[in-house]
């Protein structure tokens, strides 16, 4: 443990070396922000280490790419793992430290304990990605409990996860404050995702048609136009382009309950699809009239 020279981010790989170091930084009366990651940073992770940095005198920032959140078949084994490129990153944005544990120093033999919160996480992504948001809210409750941050910083791209991870913080007492960070996205509108580096060229080239047709939607839904019609019509747009939807939904911001007809209020656009092996998830957030 221990930064080399200012062109390293110091790193620890323990609990008790987290805890170490940011009771350091409470004797000293500094506050702490946890930005928690899987790892393969892009600028969508920087954005949120930025507010983390503007909300308090310390930056945690946490590489773990957490088992429990991948079901049967999905990309555990293939996530990208790029932890040196990654401390780069930490070092350049000027993170106070990084928090990399393996997987036996989170999940000890015998680990049986499971966070559920109940109703929205069996919605939009918790019904294809069965026990998905159990293993994210039992990992977040794990790291906030780890490092006890001042606050945690989580990107808006992943709607569904912050709506959970706020509710269960709440519900658990858990003493932190949970600010969240816009979507990033490419020059073309694709959304800033780890998981874009498994697209190929050809698909690289489609996948921003993913935020043009919900920008077109969201166009639609603000001129008064039934939402039923207005998903049919983007549904069979996305297809065209050779998408396969697994949801492209407008819910509620807050509770995640379906909105349906013309659009009066505020409301989200939410939608996950697949292009090739890549699963690309957006949403956006509506206004209507
Ligand atoms: O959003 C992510 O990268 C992960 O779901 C998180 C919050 C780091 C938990 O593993």
């Amino acid at each position: 443990m221990g930064a080399l020279d200012k062109n390293q981010v110091d790193t620890v790989r323990t609990i008790a070396a987290l805890r170490e170091k940011v009771a350091e930084w409470r004797r000293a009366g500094e506050t702490v922000a946890l930005v928690p990651t899987m790892g393969a940073l892009h600028e969508g992770h920087v954005s949120l280490m930025r507010s983390g940095q503007d909300s308090a005198d310390r930056l945690v920032v946490s590489i773990f790419v957490n088992p429990t959140q991948f079901g049967a078949g999905e990309d555990l084994d293939a996530y990208p793992r790029t932890e040196a490129a990654d401390l780069e990153k930490l070092a350049a944005v000027g993170a106070d430290l990084a928090y990399c544990p393996g997987v036996s120093e989170i999940y000890s033999d015998g680990f049986a304990t499971r966070i559920n919160v109940e109703g929205l996480e069996d919605e939009l992504c918790g019904a294809s990605r069965v026990g998905h948001f159990s293993g994210v809210a039992t990992i977040v409750a794990k790291l906030l409990l780890q490092a006890m941050p001042d606050v945690a910083v989580f990107g808006e791209k992943d709607y569904q996860q912050l709506l959970i991870i706020r509710r269960m913080v709440r519900d658990l007492d858990i003493p932190v404050e949970i600010l969240s960070g816009a979507t990033v996205r490419e020059a073309d509108g694709l959304a800033l995702s780890s998981r874009n580096a498994y697209l190929t060229p050809e698909e690289r080239n489609i996948a921003p048609l993913l935020h043009k047709i919900m920008l077109e939607m969201a166009d639609a839904l603000m001129r008064g136009d039934d939402a039923a019609d207005v998903v049919a019509a983007a549904r069979q747009k996305l297809e065209k382009a050779g998408f396969a939807i697994d949801y492209l939904e407008l819910r509620d911001g807050g509770t995640l309950a379906p909105v349906t007809g013309k659009i009066t209020g505020v409301a989200r656009i939410f939608a996950a699809v697949r292009l090739g092996k890549t699963r690309l998830i957006d949403n956006i957030a509506i206004k209507g009239r």
